[in-house]
């Protein structure tokens, strides 16, 4: 999710409000995921590299996350969406580590799309956490680390998509994106709805993917 800041710039706006009206696209690109009947959407909220940005954007992302789970868990909730965080949030406030506990509980039963939010989500964190964990229970295999990844339990990545027109990953799924879809767009986050992510889907159908074959 891309495009936050740039969005905001163009209106002179403050950073804040294109983070704002980004937590609106999450919205509404939950809604349409359950629609169009993803399986699973994760949405990469916040980086281990996040942390860079200077305090008081770090801390209004935290206090818009807070209150996106607060307002929209009970619509979570009756849409049969699951509730999943990705990456180490340990490093949080016990009050957000709180109410993502509560709200992954409350939603642990729902057989529906699976909500995964990457949060001091990294790769390369992910990665090194998962080998350790695999080392300590014996061999260390593509099989033994893909199964200690936090998305371990999701199924197999079938699309990446960017928006703002960056063209890297930046840490994100880059294990899980080995033979991944990847759509770039110009759309700055802020910007994106259910349209775009048919429109992903529609490109994606006409991937042909081979996974190494031929
Ligand atoms: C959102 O967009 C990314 C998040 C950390 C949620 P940015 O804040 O990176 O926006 P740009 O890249 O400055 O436009
Ligand atoms: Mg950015």
């Amino acid at each position: 999710m891309d495009g936050n800041g740039r969005w905001a710039k163009r209106r002179h706006l403050p950073r804040v409000l294109g983070h704002q009206r980004g937590v609106e696209a999450v919205r509404r690109t939950v809604r349409a995921g359950v629609e169009l009947g993803l399986s699973a959407l994760t949405l990469y909220a916040f980086s281990t590299e996040n942390w860079r940005r200077p305090e008081d954007e770090v801390s209004a992302l935290m206090g818009l996350l807070k209150r996106f789970i607060m307002a929209d868990l009970e619509e979570f909730a009756s849409n049969n969406i699951r509730l999943k965080i990705i990456g180490d949030i340990s490093a949080f406030a016990p009050d957000i580590i709180e109410l993502i506990e509560q709200a992954r509980a409350r939603t642990a039963d729902n057989t529906g799309m699976v909500m995964a939010i990457a949060l001091n989500y990294g790769s390369q964190d992910e990665i090194a956490r998962a080998a350790r964990a695999a080392a300590a229970k014996g061999e260390i295999t593509p099989e033994t680390i893909s199964a200690e990844l936090d998305t371990a339990d999701l199924p197999p990545l079938d699309l990446i998509i960017r928006t703002s027109g960056e063209v890297r990953l930046s840490n994100f799924l880059m294990w899980q994106a080995a033979y991944a879809e990847m759509l770039f767009l110009d759309v700055l986050w802020p910007d994106f709805g259910r349209e775009h992510l048919e429109e992903a889907m529609a490109e994606y159908a006409r991937r042909e993917r081979r996974f190494g074959g031929r």
